[in-house]
């Protein structure tokens, strides 16, 4: 064979790699793919409405209908300080790179969108463009929203404009070249961004329908469960296998037996999304937490059962990092359970700052809350999320000071903190994790 015709061999094999890469990362951004074909447009499709608000959300009120909807879509978790007005943003995102904080979208009309009309606001919603033409960063998951429907999405901004406006200035994102070039964004859209409305899927169940509406247009369940490619879109074909968000660790929520939810009932399911808490499953602290405080806890009943039936359809991933969690409580005996001299500068801390609450057993002392047997997070043999809510403490919830965990990110050192997490991985879980002093500090920075 002539070289001249081997080079063009090679060229060829490298631009099919190529394309087949590309297609690879493209198809990747498609959340609902698994599904398999058969999708048809909205106005085609015969069943009961699988957008907007369900049928036993009884408020025929449009602004009510915008809430639950803003709720569903959770804004606010992301648009608000800590300790700020609500939507008036300035929440600061640490990514590495730098830091980007959410804007104000409260209807002030310098500092926020009150002079946006529905196309602006549409465009941002779902084409990740404000109002200047300017690309949003994906921080905003846009590539979630990007399936709602128009009448929702104005639902939700009718909503926003019906609130007092905020005047409050937005600060700028501390981005650094080739970062700080919004145009790359538009590169980047063009391929990962959909930019179509939500297509349901007929020979699926109406139920399935719109719980694949909730879990993909609104509660955006993917950027924090799904992993990222190295193009920074979501992996869905790993869809839901676990992902770090905010240096806390979204679990597998696959239909995996072992390494996902698959073995939970639709009961505990449907508990934790509304509650936070599933008996002998643990609790949703973190993120997950403020997901449950702020957007899933007002959903009714029917649209928490359908969130139920779509995740319970996602096809199962396999994460044997994260072992099968342990469903059987430790020996009540301090002395028992994890091997004599194990750690005692972990158990110390233990004894003197947790048990009280969480008992040797990891029942849970005072209160089902403080249950950490099965938990997820103590079978984490990277104790990332036992690490955090050390250091961040949880919330009361539900309205009772019983689910309430003190922060101790103050009291302790990095290295106390290491100690105590390791141990209650050793103690409660499936694996003994090993998290350093060092891992503690790069956690406190992203927290
Ligand atoms: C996961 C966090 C997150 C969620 C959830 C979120 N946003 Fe955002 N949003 C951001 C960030 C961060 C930006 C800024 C992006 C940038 O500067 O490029 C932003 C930008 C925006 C903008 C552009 C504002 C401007 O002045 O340029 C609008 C409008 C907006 N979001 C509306 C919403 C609405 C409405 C919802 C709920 C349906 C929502 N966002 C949910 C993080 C979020
Ligand atoms: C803002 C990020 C974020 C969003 C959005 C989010 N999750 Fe989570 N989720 C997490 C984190 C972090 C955890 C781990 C919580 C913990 O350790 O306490 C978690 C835990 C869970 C668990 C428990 C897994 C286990 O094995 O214990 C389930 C189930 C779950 N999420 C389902 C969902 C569903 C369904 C949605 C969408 C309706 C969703 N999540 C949206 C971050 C998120
Ligand atoms: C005052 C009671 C109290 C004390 C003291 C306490 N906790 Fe907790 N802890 C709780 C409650 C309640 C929850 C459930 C929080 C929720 O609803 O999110 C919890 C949750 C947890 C979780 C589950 C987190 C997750 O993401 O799933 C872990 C792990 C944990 N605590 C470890 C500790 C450790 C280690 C200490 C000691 C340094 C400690 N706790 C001290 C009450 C307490």
């Amino acid at each position: 064979m002539r070289p001249g015709r081997i080079l063009l061999i090679v060229v060829a094999v490298v631009v099919i790699a190529g394309l087949g890469v590309l297609a690879w990362l493209i198809t990747a951004s498609r959340p609902m793919a698994f599904a398999g074909g058969g999708a048809v447009a909205l106005a085609d499709y015969k069943g009961p409405p699988p957008t907007g608000v369900p049928a036993d959300f009884a408020s025929t009120d449009r602004i009510a209908r915008g809430q639950y909807l803003t709720r569903a879509a959770d804004c606010l978790a992301c648009h608000t300080a800590k300790g700020g007005a609500p939507f008036a943003g300035g929440l600061a995102f640490k990514l590495p790179f730098g830091v980007i904080y959410s804007p104000n979208i409260t209807a002030d009309k310098d500092t926020g969108i009150g002079g946006w009309t529905d196309a602006q606001f549409l465009a941002a919603l779902r084409g990740g463009v404000d109002d200047t033409g300017q690309f949003l960063y994906p921080a905003m998951p846009y590539t979630a929203f990007t399936y709602m429907t128009d009448a929702d999405g104005l639902a939700i901004k009718a909503y926003l404009f019906s609130l007092k406006p905020v005047h409050r200035d937005n600060k700028d994102n501390s981005f650094s070249f080739p970062y700080n070039q919004r145009w790359l964004i538009g590169i980047w859209n063009r391929l990962f961004n959909a930019n179509q409305r939500f297509q349901p899927h007929p020979d699926r169940s109406p139920q399935w329908n719109r719980g694949a509406y909730l879990s993909e247009a609104m509660a955006h369940c993917g950027d924090c469960h799904t992993p990222r490619t190295l193009a920074q879109n979501l992996d869905n074909h790993r869809k839901d296998a676990g992902a770090v968000t905010a240096g806390w660790l979204a679990y597998n929520i696959t239909s995996h037996r072992l390494y996902g939810v698959g073995a939970w009932s639709d009961a505990e399911l449907a508990q934790y999304l509304s509650t936070g808490y599933a008996p002998g499953r643990g609790v949703a602290a973190g993120p997950m937490g403020e997901a449950v405080d702020l957007s899933l806890s007002y959903l009714t009943p029917s649209d928490i059962a359908a969130l139920v039936a779509y995740v319970r359809s996602i096809p199962p991933v396999a994460t044997p990092g994260q072992p099968a969690p342990v469903l059987t409580p430790a020996p009540a005996a301090p002395g028992q359970g994890v091997a004599e001299g194990y750690d005692p500068k972990g158990k110390r801390i233990f004894e003197g700052a947790c048990a009280s609450c969480h008992s040797w057993t990891g029942q849970g002392s005072l209160t089902p809350w403080a249950a950490l047997t099965g938990d997820r997070a103590v079978n984490d043999p990277t104790a990332t999320n036992v690490a955090q809510v050390v250091i961040a403490g949880a919330k009361p919830r539900m309205g009772t000071a019983l689910t309430y965990m003190p922060a101790f990110g103050a009291a302790y050192t990095d290295d106390e903190v290491a100690a105590v997490a390791n141990y209650v991985t050793a103690r409660f879980g499936a694996k003994p994790s090993n998290i350093t002093p060092k891992q503690v500090a790069a956690l406190r920075k992203q927290s």
